[in-house]
């Protein structure tokens, strides 16, 4: 697949069918992730895959409740979702919440807090560096699936569940769970194009807020 549609089409997967992932197409997957950068090359990262149904459905029930709390807050306001679409992207992922246990492969991403050196904690804001070594991988992972004709989805809410998660994996002292990335055949055709703000609105020259590009 052309790289560049890959990166346009690999939009958060929502629907997936229950075939399992062959060993061989997971394992590409999961070796893309390794590849990507992370500061002094610390390689923060490990993985556990998980596919046991039962321990997915453990997944699927911590996550649903944390997912309702969300479409709740969603609902009135109190978190704000961007696009015109914002109904249907809700239900999909109700959908995709309360069928989490079905979908073949959940990688938790776990990262050794002690390999991150964020570089912004002594602003006056909360720091966003600690994610940079641990997310290019994730995404190097999204992208991989893709052109492997797999769906992906970046989760975090049930980061908020970490002690629990981690117990149910024996994810060690010293790891924070980063992401649970949700793997497997789509159901339904991949997105042809993504809402994504045009270039126009993002990319700045020389000082924020000159755009670089015109509208044509
Ligand atoms: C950091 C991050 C966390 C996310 N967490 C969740 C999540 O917990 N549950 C979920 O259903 N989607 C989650 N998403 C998916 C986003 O909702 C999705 O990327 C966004 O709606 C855009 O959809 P698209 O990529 O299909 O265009 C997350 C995405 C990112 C980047």
């Amino acid at each position: 697949m052309d790289f560049y549609e890959v990166i346009k089409t690999a939009g958060t997967a929502r629907y997936y069918k229950e075939d399992p992932i062959p060993d061989d197409v997971l394992t590409r997957v999961l070796d893309a992730a390794r590849w990507a950068p992370q500061g002094g090359n610390r390689q923060p990262n490990r993985y556990v895959v998980v596919r046991d149904p039962a321990k997915k459905q453990a997944l699927r029930e911590l996550y649903f409740p944390l997912w309702r709390n969300y479409l709740e807050a969603a609902g009135v306001g109190e978190i704000a979702i961007r696009g015109n679409a914002i109904p249907k992207l809700l239900k999909d992922a109700d959908i995709f919440a309360d069928n989490f246990h079905k979908v073949p492969v959940i990688v938790v991403v776990c990262a050794h807090m002690e390999d991150i050196h964020p570089t912004d904690l002594e602003l006056e804001r909360d720091p966003i560096v600690y994610g940079a070594s641990v997310y290019p991988a994730v995404q190097n992972m999204l992208l991989a699936a893709r052109a492997e004709g797999l769906g992906g989805s970046l989760t975090t809410l049930l980061c908020a569940e970490e002690p629990k998660v981690k117990a149910l994996l024996n994810i060690p002292d010293g790891y924070a769970t980063a992401a649970h990335v949700a793997l497997g055949y789509l159901s339904v055709p991949f997105p042809s194009k993504l809402t994504r703000l045009p270039l126009t609105d993002v990319v700045f020259s020389e000082e924020f807020g000159t755009p670089m590009y015109t509208a044509e």
